[in-house]
């Protein structure tokens, strides 16, 4: 049973090295933005109201997401660990988390924080480009699909999310880093937390997660030193 949490600014890469991770340790990728775009795009009342907020670059209120979240969590899937992207990403969420988990006999086992400076991904940003299918992530300077405007996975087209305009993105830096910076230092405090320098390219991101995953978790331990 593995529970890995990514942690990164929007735009970090949580989405990109989440399958990477999740085909490697055999367990599902549960992604918070995903569920919240599925609820959205079906027009649910959940998607109704996590669409207020997202349409602005702010946190979906934490009653909503943790209630949604942890349900999601319970599923049969999960039973043998996930990887969790987009969640927890404030403290009362990352509370939430620890007591569902060990009323479960389970616990955050790693917490990888991809580390980007902000400059870099208001950039990134521009250029991210998801599936209409499935939510696969592409970007048309640093990874563009083969054909150009379809997904290489299902061959479903290529969009980009509401959010990504440059306005709503700096509102989601403003409103989203410094609690995502409160979560980074609960799992640096509980001894969990391994930072990845998310600016490299995504292979050799990929690389350096995967190698961290492999080895045993005290050998990995590194000062924590910020870039965003
Ligand atoms: P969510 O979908 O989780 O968005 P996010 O956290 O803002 O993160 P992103 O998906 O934007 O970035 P990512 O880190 O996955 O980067 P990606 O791999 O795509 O949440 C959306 C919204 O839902 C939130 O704003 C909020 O409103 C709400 N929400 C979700 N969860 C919530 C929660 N727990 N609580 C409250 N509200 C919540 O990569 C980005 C781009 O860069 C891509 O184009 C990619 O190809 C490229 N790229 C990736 N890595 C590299 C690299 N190493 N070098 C160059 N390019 C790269
Ligand atoms: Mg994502």
């Amino acid at each position: 049973m593995t529970v890995v949490v990514l942690l990164g600014s929007p735009g970090a890469g949580k989405g990109t090295q989440a399958p990477v991770l999740a085909e490697h340790l055999e367990v599902p990728v549960l992604a918070s933005g995903d569920l919240l775009r599925s609820a959205v795009a079906n027009a649910t009342p959940l998607g109704r109201e996590a669409d207020r907020f997202m349409s602005r670059g702010q946190l979906v209120p934490d009653e909503t997401i943790v209630r949604v979240f942890l349900d999601r969590l319970e599923r049969d899937d999960a039973e043998g660990g996930a990887i969790l992207d987009g969640f927890p990403r404030t403290r009362v969420q990352a509370e939430a988390l620890d007591v569902a988990l060990s009323g479960a006999g389970r616990r955050v086992d790693r917490t990888i924080f991809i580390d980007v400076p902000t400059e870099d991904l208001v950039k990134r940003m521009a250029n991210r480009r998801i599936c209409t299918a499935n939510g696969h992530v592409y970007n048309l300077a640093s990874n563009p699909p083969r054909e150009p405007g379809l997904c290489d996975i299902d061959g479903s087209p290529i969009v980009q999310r509401p959010d990504d305009h440059e306005a709503t993105v700096r509102a989601r830096m403003r409103e989203q880093i410094p609690p995502l910076l409160e979560v980074v230092d609960h799992y640096r405090k509980a001894g969990v937390l391994q930072t990845v320098d998310g600016r490299e390219p995504i292979a050799e991101v990929s690389s350096r997660v995967l190698t961290m995953i492999d080895a045993p978790f005290a050998e990995m331990v590194a000062p924590w030193e910020p870039a965003t």
